[in-house]
């Protein structure tokens, strides 16, 4: 039956993660999928976690298709803030998802049937940025949208792309639909400045695009849950509608429980039961009802005063570690002299480097020194140990001066 099948290309981020799992080499390091590791390389537990889960669930029962209710709500406040507006107004949808992955997925099914912006008769078209994370594209096509990019980043300046970005969301049609990444921009590590921010927001507003927000980190990358909510709060407060995907994989470490949240951020609470309705289809028709386990979990450390102080603490751990290794590693390579301007290392934030490094490069570390990373140049800061930064730093001046 299936000999037409053309073999599907490689991930191009969890392909990578396959080839380093078949690297029969001992001393291999992944630095591929964004995954955090303790200072002996190990996946690392929360304490918060591990405590929370002594306690046995109380039943294996299905949960409602739209999740669980005080997971739900928790999560929104953790993003849109206690005191929010549409919170307060009762204009929020929120459903648990299959981690951020899966609220883009269940967003996009929501838009490609309902998203019908007056301006056009076309299929509604969604814009990520340029570079953006290696599934974004995918998500949405596979929903049947368009995708299409606008620029993000200039590899001059390692930074964003203010004016290319501003000029592109300016001249694409009214009524777009814009993902923006809310915090610690994957692949590059590049965010815009609060100022940049405000004009984003300026031109959402002119131009009636509506936002699609991906948080994947919040509280991951700075430590703090306030600051790296400021951009989806500030649209928040504006008072558009948006739509907001958020993990809890990285700034909980559930990764494979897959836990996250999709909001709907809406006009007015008299659309809220129908677009509520109209997600809980399209989940159970594609999976029925989310798991379970994960977001008990998660609402207990958010619904719990002591937990979540205790949680706050972690995440200063991960993301000052992560901090940490962006310093020795840029020290690393400043000590050796390795040619290149280096600087870009310290001043990205979040869970990658985008390293500068070509796809040449990329393949002569991962030959020669096992060392494994995205083909675009990305390398996970949360991979890395002090006792590997020596061993990566090595492996880039010899890549460079090839
Ligand atoms: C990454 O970008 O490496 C992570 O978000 C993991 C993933 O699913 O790609």
């Amino acid at each position: 039956h299936w000999s037409h099948v053309p073999a599907a290309p490689p991930d191009s981020i969890l392909g990578i993660a396959s080839l380093y799992r078949n690297d029969p080499e001992k001393k291999k390091l992944n630095l591929s999928v964004g995954a955090y590791r303790d200072d002996n390389g190990n996946p690392a537990v929360l304490r918060v976690v591990r405590k929370v889960e002594q306690e046995p669930a109380p039943d294996h029962e299905y949960i409602p298709m739209a999740g669980i209710p005080s997971f739900c709500q928790a999560a929104v406040q953790l993003i849109l803030g206690e005191k929010a507006q549409s919170i307060k107004e009762k204009r929020v949808v929120t459903v648990q998802s299959l981690s951020g992955t899966g609220a883009l997925r269940v967003g996009a099914e929501f838009l490609c049937q309902f998203y019908r912006p007056a301006a056009t008769t076309e299929k509604p078209c969604v814009y990520i940025p340029r570079p953006s994370w290696g599934n974004h594209r995918k998500v949405f096509q596979s929903a049947g949208l368009k995708v299409s990019e606008y620029k993000y980043f200039d590899p001059v300046s390692c930074d964003v792309d203010a004016k290319g970005l501003l000029d592109d969301l300016t001249n694409i049609p009214s009524q777009s639909i814009i993902v923006l990444h809310a915090c610690a921009h994957n692949p590059t590590g590049a965010d815009p400045s609060k100022q940049l921010w405000k004009q984003i927001l300026q031109v959402v507003i002119q131009k009636q695009h509506l936002v699609f927000f991906d948080s994947a980190y919040q509280g991951f990358a700075s430590g703090d849950l306030e600051k790296d909510a400021f951009a989806v709060r500030m649209f928040e407060q504006s008072g558009i509608e948006m739509l907001i995907a958020q993990s809890f994989a990285k700034n909980m470490g559930l990764y494979g429980e897959r836990v996250g949240a999709l909001s709907f951020v809406c006009k007015d609470s008299s659309v809220v039961a129908s677009v509520q309705s109209q997600l809980e289809t399209i989940i159970r028709s594609m999976y029925s009802s989310p798991p379970a386990n994960g977001a008990r979990i998660a609402s207990r450390i958010l619904n719990n005063p002591v937990l979540f102080e205790e949680w706050k603490q972690e995440l200063l751990e991960m993301s000052g570690r992560i901090q940490e290794m962006r310093k020795l590693l840029f020290e690393a390579l400043v000590s050796r002299k390795t040619p290149g301007d280096w600087s870009h290392i310290t001043k990205q934030i979040g869970m990658f480097s985008f390293t500068g490094l070509n796809v040449e490069q990329v393949r002569y570390l991962r030959e020669k020194y096992h060392i494994y990373m995205t083909e675009d140049g990305r390398a996970s800061m949360a991979g890395l140990s002090r006792e590997t930064v020596p061993l990566f730093a090595d492996g880039i001046h010899d890549a460079v001066l090839q």
